[in-house]
């Protein structure tokens, strides 16, 4: 007789995005979110343009209720991100030396980073390089960091977060991964010379942020996305999901039907990535349908409301919640 014994479990550490505001104003909210997850990354309060209204200011205000919030409840946090093209100040976009933008971007870094020393476990370094539809693997999206400093704002940005932090887990964070066709190739192309190029020169990085913002009817290459997968573990850095929900613009109305397509297409995603890394974290795009990015740019045509997120406007669980705490371990 063979002794039975219990498969060693994993857990994954889950999360969500999470708003200050409704932070403050949402009780159930809160509970929510400190019942479902282990650790939270602010969806907006460490951004640049809530950070620095002016070039003198910092405002950490909503940022530190956050780690507050997560402090209490016994949560991790995660930051996101310190050099983004979404939403520069006018002040920063309209700086042109080369020396300036050095300056600049390190001192922020510098002081964020510092700040949440040895509470914020992982930092978004360097978000959304890639162009939408690169010409070519080096190319990147135009902002002011590559307009003054070209390609070396990202080994500038990952050595001073790494120098205000030496504990920090440092990740370059993409979205745009996982589809079939030459765009996405080159997305991902793009992303991993980044990577080796960090390598290569010995500044630490040490995980690849998918976001995961999926569509519901689009494709996931399963065997791009895997040959991706097996060169981040060729180069021993980590995979993490970031910023998981499910874009349902094109799902019918049927809430039922539409809830279990939303599921299977998270469900499909985790697995073809686990089987080649399982992610050392899983995070969704807030927690609750209540509070959500999509609507902004994919309202449904049929005007009923986005469902992309694990719990609906009411805090129930839908059958993405049950995939997640399944994949996850925590169910
Ligand atoms: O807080 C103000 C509110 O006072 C005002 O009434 C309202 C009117 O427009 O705007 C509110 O701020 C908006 C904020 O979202 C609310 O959460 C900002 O205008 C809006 O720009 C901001 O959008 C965020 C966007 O990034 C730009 O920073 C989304 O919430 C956020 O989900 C989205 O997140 C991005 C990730 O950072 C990177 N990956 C993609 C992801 C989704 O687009």
């Amino acid at each position: 007789d063979r002794p039975v014994l219990a498969a060693p479990r994993k857990t994954i550490p889950f999360g969500a995005a999470v708003r200050g505001d409704a932070l403050m104003a949402d009780a159930g909210y809160g509970a929510a979110l400190a019942e479902r997850c282990r650790l939270l990354v602010p969806e907006g309060a460490l951004k640049w343009p809530v950070l620095r209204p002016n070039r003198e200011t910092f405002d950490f205000g909503d940022a530190d209720r956050i780690a507050t919030f997560a402090r209490r409840n016994g949560l991790g946090l995660r930051g996101h991100t310190l050099a983004w093209y979404g939403g520069m100040p006018a002040w920063a976009e309209a700086i042109t030396s080369r020396v300036e933008a050095e300056w600049v971007l390190t001192g922020h870094i510098e002081t964020v980073v510092s700040r949440y020393r040895g509470f914020i476990g992982s930092w978004d370094v360097v978000n959304e390089p890639m162009p939408d539809d690169p010409a070519s693997p080096q190319d990147l999206r135009s902002f002011v960091w590559t307009k003054t400093l070209g390609a070396e704002y990202i080994p500038i940005a990952f050595k001073a977060a790494h120098a205000a932090d030496p504990a920090a887990r440092l990740v370059l964070n993409e979205y745009d991964i996982e589809y079939v066709g030459p765009r996405f190739a080159m997305r991902r192309a793009g992303i991993l010379a980044i990577a080796r190029s960090l390598l290569d020169r010995g500044i630490p990085i040490h995980a690849i942020g998918l976001q995961a913002h999926l569509f519901a009817d689009r494709e996931i290459d399963r065997d791009g996305l895997q040959g991706f997968l097996r060169e981040i573990a060729a180069m021993k850095l980590d995979v993490l999901i970031t910023e998981l929900d499910v874009i349902d613009v094109g799902l019918p109305t049927d809430v039922a039907i539409r809830d279990e397509i939303i599921a299977r297409k998270a469900a499909d995603f985790l697995r073809i990535v686990d089987e080649v890394i399982p992610p050392s974290e899983v995070l969704t795009w807030g927690i609750t349908d209540r509070y959500t990015w999509v609507p902004i740019y994919f309202t449904r045509p049929d005007g009923t409301a986005n469902r992309p997120l694990p719990l609906d406007s009411d805090l129930r669980p839908k059958p993405l919640m049950n995939v997640i705490e399944r994949f996850t371990g925590s169910a």
